[in-house]
Parts: C-alpha cells; structure tokens; sequence
C-alpha cells in the first residue's frame, strides 16, 4: 500500500466531493487516475426505533445504489493507476455491480462471476455496464471456486481478498464521526457476509483512535441472517463441525457460508466488546416495511442490519447507536414485489 500520514482532521479537503475529502488518508499515488463519480459522505440521520432514539447512515444511496461504492472507487482507482487493462471479479451481485460501473467509468475490461441466483435487478446493472456477466449455478461458494481459475490469468478485483476495497469501506467510519462531531457511536451495527464493510469500518475506527481524534473504539455489532451464519455462530463457541448447512435467506448479500476473512472478522469484533446477532426471515421482513414506511426503501440484506439494530436496542443502554443502510430496495424489487404481505 502507498504510505499515507496519521489521520487528522486538519487533512481533510472538505471542497473535494463525498468521500474524497478523506483523499490525503488513502493509499493512491496520485490524483491522475482516481475514478470516481462523487460517491459518499451519505446522509446520517437521526431515527426511532421501539421508542428508543438511533442512527442510520444512509448508505444505500451511492451510484450503484450500495456502499460497495465506497471500496469500488478506491481499488479501481489503484488498478487503472497500475495500468491494468482488465479484472475479474465474483459477487453476490452488488460488489460486482460497483466493480463494473468503476470500470466502465475507467474504460477498464471487466468480467464478473455471479450465483445464477442473483436478483435480476442487480444482473442488469452489470449488463448494463457493459461487463462480461457469468452465472455460476449453485451456491456462492460455487461462484467463488470458479474466479479462482480466472484469476490466474486476470487481474482478481476481488472485494473480499484486495486489501484497496476495504481502504475505501474504512471511510465510512470517518464519515459517521465527522458527522456525530468527531464523536465515535457507542455501537455500529452492520450486516456481515465477507465484513467488507466491517472490517473496513474496524480500520477506519482504529486510525482516528490512534490519531486520539475519538476517544474509545464503538462496539461493532455484526449482524447476520439466521439461515447463514457461519461467524455468529463461531463467536458463540459452538463447534464448526457441528454448521448446520446454509438454508436459503432473502438476504443474499450475507448468505456467505465460508467467509474468506472470518478470522479477522471475529478478532475485529471481540476487540471493540462488541457482538453478533442473528435475524430470523420474519424479523428480517417485518424490518422491510418498518424502513419504508419511514420512507426508506432497503434491499432484505440491508434490512437484516435493522432487525439486528431493533434486536441490539432491546437489550443495551448504549444511547447513541448507528446502523449502516448498505444496499437499495430497488436491487431486489422482484423479491419485494413477492413479500406475502403486499400480495
Ligand atoms: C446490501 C449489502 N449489505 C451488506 C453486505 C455485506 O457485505 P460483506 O460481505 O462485506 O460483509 C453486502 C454484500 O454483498 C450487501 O450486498
């Protein structure tokens, strides 16, 4: 990685548009080559939850319409500064429709691999992109098996694995304690598949808490589906062999049975004492109409994030919580449209 300086506010370019005000913090040679569409610093709003006061950061309101934005702008931004000409990427559809729009924008050759599962909405946006889509039948693990024979000839965009996309998913941290005031939440509850956005946000928060620009680490409290959760249940202690098999979730975005950094995701949250939580397929919907009937239309992973935050607001005192909106109802309206309670 480029040499970047110890986060201070002083270094913020606040003229510069959405997260590139944070520019001096991430590890880019030079400006010739960024690619960006003026993507982030998204809203944070103040909300209720059962009677108790939250936060959420709005973060499905990117180009792409998920905050996988944040990682796509930075790690294409590298790759055409490497020169690189063509990548390959596998997704459960959102990183690789942020991957393919950054390359289009860049005029960079893309191939994305997804589940043949994916929703429609999101297979659409990479056509349109103009990358190469390949459905892979079977799980995502599936999806996951057949890059790695790409990657031995192609540049490997890898959201998961490219140490570049999680410097740009730490900028969401910067973001929410700018916004609070250069205050750090007492918790952050995030939905976790791969802990992209986690494991981005555990950077952000450990380099303003090394620069002394906030005064203790948030809890990160992860959230996944509980048809797949491979890592709560390992942070419960309870014996890997003993993995039920994944059972299908509407929230495709977390359905990862065989997370590539679950390690680091366990390490990340235990040191911020925070904690995971499962969300069952009712609360995940009952969270649907929650959000839209407060105007804000989430796609079922990011509603997994607001069953948690509900579940979390049950059961601690902490007053000042944010959870991360990640992904636009719209990338799954076929799976909206077919909520029993709309019918
Ligand atoms: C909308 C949405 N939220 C959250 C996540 C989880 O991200 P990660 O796999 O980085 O934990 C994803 C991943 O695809 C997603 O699409």
């Amino acid at each position: 990685l480029v040499d970047t300086p110890r986060f201070h506010p002083d270094n913020i370019a606040p003229a510069r548009p959405g997260l590139w005000r944070y520019r001096a913090f991430l590890p880019l040679a030079d400006d010739a080559h960024l690619v960006s569409m003026g993507e982030g610093w998204t809203p944070l709003i103040a909300s209720e939850l059962a009677g108790r006061r939250c936060w959420l950061k709005l973060d499905h309101l990117f180009p792409t319409g998920s905050y996988k934005d944040r990682g796509a702008t930075a790690l294409i931004s590298r790759v055409r500064e490497l020169g690189i000409r063509r990548v390959v990427e596998d997704s459960s559809g959102n990183a690789g429709s942020a991957i393919a729009a950054y390359c289009a924008l860049a005029g960079i050759r893309c191939r994305v691999l997804v589940p043949a599962h994916t929703s429609p909405a999101k297979l659409a946006q990479i056509r349109l992109y103009g990358a190469d889509l390949q459905l892979v039948p079977g799980s995502r693990e599936a999806t996951a098996q057949a890059v790695l024979a790409e990657a031995q000839s192609t540049y490997y965009a890898s959201h998961s694995w490219n140490p570049l996309f999680l410097q740009g998913t730490k900028t969401v941290a910067y973001e929410v304690c700018e916004q609070l005031g250069w205050r750090a939440p007492d918790a952050l509850v995030l939905p976790v598949g791969n802990g992209t956005l986690l494991l981005g946000a555990a950077i952000g928060l450990g380099e303003l808490l090394e620069a002394g620009v906030i005064a203790h680490l948030p809890r990160l409290v992860a959230v996944q589906a509980a048809a797949c959760a491979p890592l709560a249940r390992r942070f419960a202690g309870q014996a890997e062999e003993n993995d039920a098999a994944p059972e299908p979730t509407l929230a495709e975005g977390i359905a990862i049975a065989e997370p590539v950094r679950g390690g680091q995701i366990l390490e990340a949250v235990r040191r911020s004492g925070g904690t995971f939580l499962t969300v069952a397929e009712d609360e995940l919907k009952q969270a649907l109409h929650t959000a839209a009937r407060r105007g804000l239309l989430v796609e079922p992973t990011a509603a997994a994030a607001l069953a948690g935050l509900r579940q979390y607001l049950a059961t601690s005192d902490d007053t000042c919580v944010v959870a991360v909106v990640t992904g636009h109802g719209l990338k799954a309206a076929d799976k909206l449209l077919d909520l029993e309670e709309l019918r």
